[in-house]
């Protein structure tokens, strides 16, 4: 059993990274191999609609660009879950990430009615956002409805259905002193960050071993 985390927030130590590394804890604890990937170290543009992915005489299936996320897709190809992690970046998935699954997603997907993907596996998938909104804000803008367009596209690709985990209200800066940010509650956060990110965390690591323990 391999799983693939892939970091979709240029921080590599901070809230989405640390859900990743705590789902990948869990699936290591049920035997799986696990790699954690920070997109923002690759050097990659999202689709360039070369529509290579989609000619009958070529490579279909298979995106045709080689840049550094050439491997990552290969990887891709092969593993037994896939946990995508994202903070929310203007009520959205961060760029990097969307790139990356604009080349993953389309590069499977041809257009012929009958075939609903290309992608050569049967594999479930985790989707981790973390974001400075709170759960109320979080449904006041309907934001859940939005990113779960996302994750319906993922699991036509991958045949599984994503679980998804939101980690609200995270604690975005190592001193708040140090910036402009008297909209928020410097105490309410560092509550926030000891009491509900542990839980989040906690949930993250079950994510993990729920991964690695279902049937593929
Ligand atoms: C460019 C940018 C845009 C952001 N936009 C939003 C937003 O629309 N909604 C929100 O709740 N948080 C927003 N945030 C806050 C991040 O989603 C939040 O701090 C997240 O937990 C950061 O993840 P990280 O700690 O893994 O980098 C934004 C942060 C940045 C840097």
């Amino acid at each position: 059993m391999n799983i693939i985390a892939l970091n979709g927030s240029p921080r590599k130590t901070w809230n989405t990274a640390t859900l990743l590394s705590k789902a990948l804890e869990g699936a290591a604890s049920q035997g799986a191999e696990t790699e954690l990937i920070h997109l923002n170290d690759l050097n990659y543009k999202g689709c360039v609609s070369c529509f290579a992915c989609k000619r009958k005489d070529g490579q279909h299936g298979k995106c045709a660009v080689k840049d550094d996320l050439a491997e990552v897709l290969e990887k891709l190809e092969t593993v037994d879950a896939i946990i995508f992690g994202s903070p929310i970046y203007y009520m959205s998935i961060t760029a990097g990430m969307t790139a990356l699954l604009e080349r993953f997603l389309f590069s499977h997907s041809i257009y012929n009615p009958e075939i609903a993907t290309v992608y050569p596996r049967k594999i479930q998938a985790g989707f981790i956002y973390t974001m400075n909104a709170t759960e109320k804000q979080v449904e006041q803008f309907g934001l859940k409805q939005s990113l779960n367009l996302h994750e319906i596209m993922i699991e036509k690709t991958i045949g599984k259905p994503v679980t998804s985990l939101y980690s609200y209200d995270t604690y975005q800066f190592s001193d708040y002193e140090k910036y402009e940010s008297s909209m928020f509650s410097e105490e309410a956060k560092a509550k926030q960050k000891a009491e509900q990110f542990p839980l989040d965390c906690q949930r993250a690591f079950e994510m993990g071993v729920k991964l690695a323990s279902d049937e593929i």
